[in-house]
């Protein structure tokens, strides 16, 4: 079997990236010291974070399992006030800590109430779907939704580690694995094009999570997003590179009420961005293009209906990395060469529209 791959993330508090095949039964050295351990999960990995309590028996005295609700839900101050209960029963002291074991929406959460918690308790990562893994679990982000819209209250609180378990894609299903699949692509695009090129020599390789180069995706993916996260962690500069297509992205899903998938949504804004930079004078055609190619053989949808533009305006406006009411994207001068473009004109944002109108 091949050998882990850790993948180090710098910045004020260094962790690891651990990528592999049963690495979900290794969290126990960076757990030492703790007391108790609660090992919290979506219901619908529970059969994982029971495997993940029992190889952690022996690095604490108590080893408590808790399981939330499944997906974004979870993300409520309910769920949150639930959990901050539980541990108050526990109790759960300083020097103990929590492993999330789910996709991004519960460890998200979790990693909220880790930072909350006594003011801030250790929280290490096993994440469960592909956006989790190459994302939401790496960077130290945490959040809630609240009625006022998603993420609008969270921390930045980076774990103590974060196991990428290959193993735990078995019970994944597909349309969730293709959820995340922008995220991998737009890494390609901003950073590493040696992702695309794997991408394009098997599209249907990679959208299955048993296909021939999905770890070598899942760990060209968590490398960018590290080495971003370790120059900023508090998204004060060069981590705006990681919206690329999520400007439109966000739009799209707040006008569906947030029955798009989001890796749809961004699939859109990716193409979008795209011709945004091509409008601008500022992207080649060759590269422009590539956008459609690439997520039209992944099955992805890269259109959205004409009438929608004056709405998406306004959702991108409201758009919280919106800086005021001025609009920002993330483009290309090039493959990875990410730049912004700052409050363009509203004729340049309807022809780079136009591309993407059905
Ligand atoms: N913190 C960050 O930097 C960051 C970055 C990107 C996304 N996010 C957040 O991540 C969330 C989306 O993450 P997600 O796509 O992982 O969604 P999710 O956590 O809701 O999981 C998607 C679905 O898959 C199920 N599931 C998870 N793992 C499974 C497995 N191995 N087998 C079977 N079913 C499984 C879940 O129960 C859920 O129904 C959003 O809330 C988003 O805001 C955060």
């Amino acid at each position: 079997m091949r050998e882990a791959t850790t993948i180090s993330v710098g910045g004020p508090a260094p962790y690891d990236v651990v990528v592999g095949s049963g690495v979900r039964h290794g969290l126990a050295p960076v757990l030492g010291g703790a007391t108790t351990v609660a090992v919290v999960a979506d219901p619908a990995v529970a059969a994982v974070a029971d495997a993940v309590a029992s190889s952690l028996q022996g690095a604490a005295r108590r080893v408590v399992r808790l399981d939330l609700v499944s997906g974004e839900a979870v993300k409520s101050v309910a769920e949150a006030a639930r959990l901050w209960d539980e541990l108050g029963s526990m109790p759960l002291t300083r020097s103990d800590a929590l492993v999330a074991v789910g996709g991004g929406a519960t460890t998200d959460l979790v990693g909220f109430v880790a930072a909350t918690w006594l003011r801030g308790v250790r929280v290490a990562h096993v994440p469960t779907t592909l956006l989790g893994m190459v994302d939401a679990a790496v960077g130290g982000k945490t959040g809630l939704n609240i009625a006022a819209g998603k993420n609008l209250v969270g921390a930045f609180h980076p774990p103590v580690s974060v196991a990428v378990d290959l193993d735990v894609l078995a019970t994944l299903p597909p349309a969730e694995w293709v959820n995340g699949i922008p995220e991998v692509i737009k890494t390609g695009f901003i950073a590493d094009p040696v992702i695309l090129d794997l991408v394009e020599a098997d599209p249907a390789a990679a959208t299955r999570p048993d296909g021939a180069v999905a770890r070598e995706l899942i760990e060209r993916t968590i490398r960018v997003k590290a080495k971003v996260v370790s120059e900023d962690l508090r998204e004060a500069g060069l981590r705006e590179i990681l919206n690329y297509g999520h400007t439109l992205g966000h739009a799209i899903e707040r006008r569906e009420s947030y029955s798009w998938p989001h890796g749809h949504a961004v699939s859109v804004g990716l193409v979008f961005a795209a011709a945004l930079a091509r409008s601008a004078g500022r992207l080649d055609d060759s590269t422009a293009s590539r956008h459609r190619r690439v997520l039209d053989a992944l099955g992805l949808p890269t259109r959205y209906p004409a009438d929608a533009l004056p709405d998406l305006m306004e959702g991108m406006r409201v758009d919280k990395k919106a800086r005021g009411d001025r609009l920002r994207f993330v483009v290309l001068d090039g493959l990875a060469r990410p730049g912004v473009l700052e409050a363009p004109s509203l004729a340049l944002l309807a022809e780079a529209y136009s591309e993407v109108a059905s």
